[in-house]
C-alpha cells in the first residue's frame, strides 16, 4: 500500500518520479504528491487527490520547476481520507522538509498530543512523522540523524523517506516492516518501494533490512542500522526488463497478465527440471528440515491462499506430509502448535503482505522454519525466511492476480514432487511421468486462452446486468470456485460465492432461484470417475430449480451438454493439472465481466495491490 520514490542525481527529478510512480501506482491510487527541490533551492511540492493522471495534468498545466532532489507518493488512504491535504509529501512547520510515508505509525494520537504547539493541516499519521523530523533537523542540522532519532520515536509499520532544503542532492529513508530497496545508477541514486520504481533506470539494487537507515546522494549510497552502525546491504539483478512492467499494447495490465499465465508457469519450471528430476538447491538451506518434516503449513492471503489449497492437495497426496492451510491474519492468533519439524510455507506475490510477514515472523519465534514462495525479488517476506522459491512470473501490476496464481500452483508442486522424491513415497517413474504433466500445462494453457477468450468476452455481454453468481467445483476445483468468486467481486464489483459442490445441499442450495447464474467447475470423467457423475448431478439439481449454468468441461465431455447453457472447454490434463486450466475462463470472465460494466480492471476501487497494512 503506497508507493514512494526517492532520486538524487543530474536528471530530471519530476520525470524519474513520474515515472516511477506510474509504474508504482498498483500500489495505491486515492492520491499522489511530489516535493522537488530546485537549483535555487526552493522546495516546489505538488500533491492532488484522485489517480495519478491528476497530478500529471496539473504538472503539465501549472507545474513545478524541475531539479535533481525528489521524492514522489502514491497513496492508498489509512488514516484520513484521499484528499489533496491528506496527500503527501507533508512539510515540516518551517516548510523547509518534505516527507513520505507508507504504513501507519501506531502511537501517533500520543506524538499528535506532544506537538500539540504546531499547526496541522491533515488528518494523517505522516503529518507527525514530517513536523517531528523538521524539529529534529533544526536541533541536529543533520538529515540523517534526524531521521534516526525520529524513528525510535515511531511504533508501528513504516518506510519514511525525506528531503530537505537546506540538503540539496539527499534523500533519506527508514524502515520498518515496510518495503524499500535502492536503485544503483552511474552518479545518480534511487530508492523505491519495489525495482519497479527504478528499473527504468538501472538493474542494480540493494535490499534495505529491517529497522535500517539509508541516506543516498548522487555518488554515494550509506546504510546504518537504527542505532547507526554501518551495514553492508546484498546487492542483486533485477532479473526483468522496463518493458515487462509496461502494457505492451494491451487494453490493460490484468489482459496482458492473464495472457503470460502459460509463461508464467514455463517460468516457474526453467532450469528446476532436469532428466525426470526436479533440482531446486534453493532449498539448501532447509534440506534437513525437508528431511524430517512432519507437518507443513502454508500462510497466505486471497489468491495466493487458493494456491496454497491447491498445493495441500498435491503435495499431500504425493508426499504423505500432513498439510493445512491457513489465512495468515488467522493463523497467528489461534496459538498454533508449531516445532522444529513444522515447515510453514508462506505465498505471496508481492512478498510485503504484513499478515503474511507477521505470520513468518510469529512461525520462526516459535521455532518452525520457513520457505518463502515469492514473486518479488527483494521483498521483505523472502528476506525474513529461511529459504525462497522465486515463481519468476515477472511483474504482475493489475491489482486482480492472475499470472501469479498459476506460477504459485505451479512452485507448490515441484515442492511436493522434490519432497516426494526425498521421502521415497513416490516412484521414480511417477515422478517423471507427473513432470511431464507440469511440463504440458503451458501449451494446454495456451489452448484455452486460444479457444476461451473470445466465446467469454461475447456471452459477458448479455451477463453484465448480473448481480450474484456462484461458483461450484470439488476436490481441486473447490480452490478455483473460491478464486473464481474473488476475482468477480474484486474487479466486476458483483456479488459472487464459492462453494464446495458437495455443500450445496447443506444450505447454499436455497440461494438457487429462477435465473441465478452458476459457474461449476466440472472434474473430468477420464480422471477420477466418482467425482465426475456426482457434479454433474449437482448440475442437474440446480438446473431443476432454475440456475443459468455455466460449465468448465474438458473437450469432449458430454454429459455436461443438455444441463448447461454455455460450456467452456479446456484440454484433459491429470487431476491436479486440471485446474490449472479451469482458472484461465474465470479469470477471463471476471475482467469481460468488469469492463462489460465500464471499470477500471486494473484499479478496482478500495483496493492495492500489495497490503502492507494489517
Ligand atoms: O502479494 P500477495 O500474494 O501476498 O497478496 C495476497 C492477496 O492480497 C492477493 O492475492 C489479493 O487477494 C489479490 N488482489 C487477489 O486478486
Amino acid at each position: 500500500m503506497c508507493g514512494i520514490v526517492g532520486y538524487v542525481g543530474p536528471g530530471s527529478s519530476l520525470e524519474v518520479l513520474m515515472g516511477g510512480l506510474r509504474r508504482l501506482e498498483y500500489r495505491g491510487y486515492d492520491s499522489a504528491g511530489v516535493a522537488v527541490l530546485d537549483d535555487d533551492g526552493e522546495l516546489g511540492v505538488r500533491k492532488r487527490a484522485g489517480k495519478l493522471a491528476v497530478l500529471a495534468g496539473e504538472l503539465e498545466s501549472d507545474g513545478i520547476r524541475d531539479g535533481h532532489t525528489g521524492i514522489g507518493h502514491t497513496r492508498w488512504a489509512t488514516h484520513g481520507g484521499p484528499t489533496d491535504g491528506n496527500a503527501h509529501p507533508h512539510l515540516g512547520d518551517d516548510g523547509r522538509l518534505a516527507l513520505i510515508h507508507n504504513g501507519i505509525i501506531e502511537n501517533f494520537a500520543e506524538l499528535k498530543a506532544e506537538l500539540a504547539d504546531e499547526t496541522f493541516t491533515s488528518e494523517t499519521d505522516t503529518e507527525i512523522a514530517a513536523l517531528l523530523v523538521g524539529r529534529l533537523y533544526r536541533e541536529t542540522g543533520d538529515l540523517t540523524e534526524a531521521l534516526r532519532r525520529a524513528v525510535a520515536r515511531l511504533e508501528g509499520a513504516f518506510t519514511i523517506l525525506a528531503m530537505h532544503r537546506d540538503d540539496p542532492g539527499v534523500v533519506v529513508g527508514a524502515r520498518r516492516n515496510s518495503p524499500l530497496v535502492i536503485g544503483l545508477g552511474e552518479g545518480e541514486n534511487f530508492l523505491g518501494s519495489d525495482v519497479a520504481a527504478f528499473v527504468a533506470y538501472t538493474k542494480r539494487a540493494m535490499e534495505i533490512g529491517q529497522d535500517q537507515i539509508v541516506t543516498i546522494r548522487p555518488d554515494s549510497v550509506e546504510v546504518t542500522d537504527f542505532a547507526g552502525n554501518p551495514v553492508t546491504p546484498t546487492q542483486f539483478e533485477i532479473a526483468w526488463d522496463a518493458s515487462a512492467a509496461e502494457k505492451g499494447g494491451w487494453p490493460s495490465f490484468m489482459k496482458k497478465e492473464v495472457s503470460e499465465e502459460p509463461a508464467a508457469v514455463a517460468n516457474t519450471l526453467r532450469g528446476r527440471i532436469h532428466d525426470g528430476r526436479v533440482t531446486l538447491p534453493e532449498l539448501d538451506a532447509i534440506a534437513e528440515i525437508l528431511d524430517g518434516v512432519t507437518r507443513i503449513i502454508v500462510i497466505a492471503c486471497g489468491t495466493a491462499a487458493y494456491a496454497g489449497m491447491l498445493g495441500r492437495y498435491a503435495i499431500e497426496a504425493w508426499s504423505r506430509i500432513p498439510i493445512d492451510v491457513e489465512l495468515s491474519h488467522e493463523f497467528r492468533y489461534r496459538d498454533p502448535v508449531l516445532d522444529e519439524h513444522t515447515l510453514v510455507v508462506s505465498v505471496s506475490q508481492s512478498g510485503e503482505t504484513m499478515d503474511t510477514l507477521r505470520a513468518v515472523q510469529y512461525a520462526r519465534e516459535k521455532g518452525a522454519r520457513t520457505l518463502a514462495i515469492c514473486n518479488t525479488q527483494g521483498a521483505t517476506i523472502p528476506r525474513e525466511s529461511d529459504a525462497v522459491l522465486y515463481i519468476h512470473a515477472g511483474p504482475e501490476v493489475a491489482v486482480a492476480s492472475t499470472k501469479a496464481f498459476v506460477a504459485q500452483v505451479t512452485a507448490l508442486y515441484l515442492l511436493g514432487l522434490d519432497l516426494a522424491a526425498r521421502r521415497g513415497t513416490l516412484s521414480p517413474e511417477r515422478i517423471a511421468e507427473l513432470i511431464v504433466e507440469l511440463q504440458n500445462v503451458p501449451d494446454k494453457l495456451d489452448d484455452v486462452l486460444d479457444a476461451a477468450s473470445s466465446r467469454i468476452a461475447e456471452f459477458t455481454r448479455w451477463l453484465a446486468e448480473t448481480q450474484s453468481v456462484i461458483f461450484l467445483g470439488r476436490h481441486v476445483g473447490y480452490p478455483v470456485a473460491l478464486e473464481g468468486a474473488l476475482k468477480l467481486k474484486e474487479i466486476a464489483y458483483i456479488h459472487a460465492e464459492g462453494f464446495a459442490a458437495g455443500e450445496l445441499k447443506h444450505g447454499p442450495i436455497a440461494l438457487i432461484e429462477p435465473g441465478q447464474l452458476v459457474i461449476v467447475l466440472v472434474p473430468s470423467p477420464r480422471n477420477d470417475d466418482s467425482l465426475h457423475p456426482k457434479v454433474v448431478s449437482n448440475i442437474q439439481e440446480i438446473r431443476a430449480r432454475g440456475a443459468r449454468v455455466i460449465a468448465i468441461a474438458e473437450v469432449g465431455d458430454v454429459a455436461v451438454v443438455p444441463f448447461a447453457d454455455e460450456v467452456i472447454r479446456i484440454p484433459f490434463a491429470g487431476p491436479f493439472f486440471e485446474p490449472i486450466l479451469g482458472v484461465v475462463p474465470l479469470h477471463i470472465f471476471a475482467m469481460e465481466m468488469a469492463s462489460a460494466k465500464g471499470l477500471d480492471v486494473d484499479q478496482p476501487r478500495n483496493l492495492a495491490k500489495s497490503v502492507t497494512v494489517e
